[in-house]
């Protein structure tokens, strides 16, 4: 599914069904900074007319998303809590050198982008299916459903605005290093974790 390389561990979800305010608060900032990316594009690539009209329509799609986790967060009672320290992401973007051009900055920012769409949808997937908290599953298979198409999309700015061949190339590559970052992970009760 999505590419990905390695399936996430099933058991990963028993780890978050013994901590769902841990899971929600993880989870509300993963919107908050899905968000601030699509914020982040505009303000770095404005000339990119058709990038910067789908990202202002994912800036409210994801804000909406912020909006129906933190309203979780508040039905069961707790209050949101600080962000965590994102493992994942730190490792995920080793991967990317740093400089180059303008073009190869756009290509490597929207394939991060994609990755980290693509795992979490796969992991929403998961908790969809195996939580025992019904109506947390529920939760998690409509917030999948729009999930599903933003990796595709990123993907498909990344293959419309650098080269086709070599940006396909380095999703492989790319897919293979997440794979080795998640045979470490699947531990803890956070989206990447
Ligand atoms: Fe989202
Ligand atoms: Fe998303």
């Amino acid at each position: 599914m999505l590419g990905l390389k390695l399936p996430t561990d099933p058991r990963w979800v028993n780890i978050v069904e013994k901590n769902i305010e841990e899971i929600l608060t993880d989870h509300a900032f993963c919107e908050q900074k899905a968000t601030s990316t699509a914020i982040s594009l505009i303000v770095s690539f404005p000339e990119y007319t058709d990038l910067v009209q789908e990202m202002t329509a994912l800036v409210k799609e994801e804000i909406s998303h912020f909006k129906m986790v933190h309203d979780k967060i508040i039905e069961r009672g707790w209050v949101l809590g600080r962000d965590r320290r994102d493992e994942y992401v730190i490792q995920l973007l080793k991967f990317f050198p740093k400089g180059g051009s303008r073009t190869t900055q756009l290509v490597h920012r929207l394939l991060y982008a994609a990755l980290i769409e693509a795992r979490s949808c796969e992991r929403f997937r998961l908790l969809s299916e195996e939580l025992e908290d019904k109506e947390l599953a529920t939760f998690y298979r409509n917030l999948m459903v729009s999930e599903a198409n933003h990796y595709t999309m990123f993907l498909g700015f990344a293959r419309k605005y650098g080269n086709k061949k070599e940006v396909d190339a380095k999703w492989q590559d790319l897919l293979e290093y997440e794979a080795e970052i998640m045979r470490d992970l699947g531990t803890s009760e956070t989206i990447h974790g």
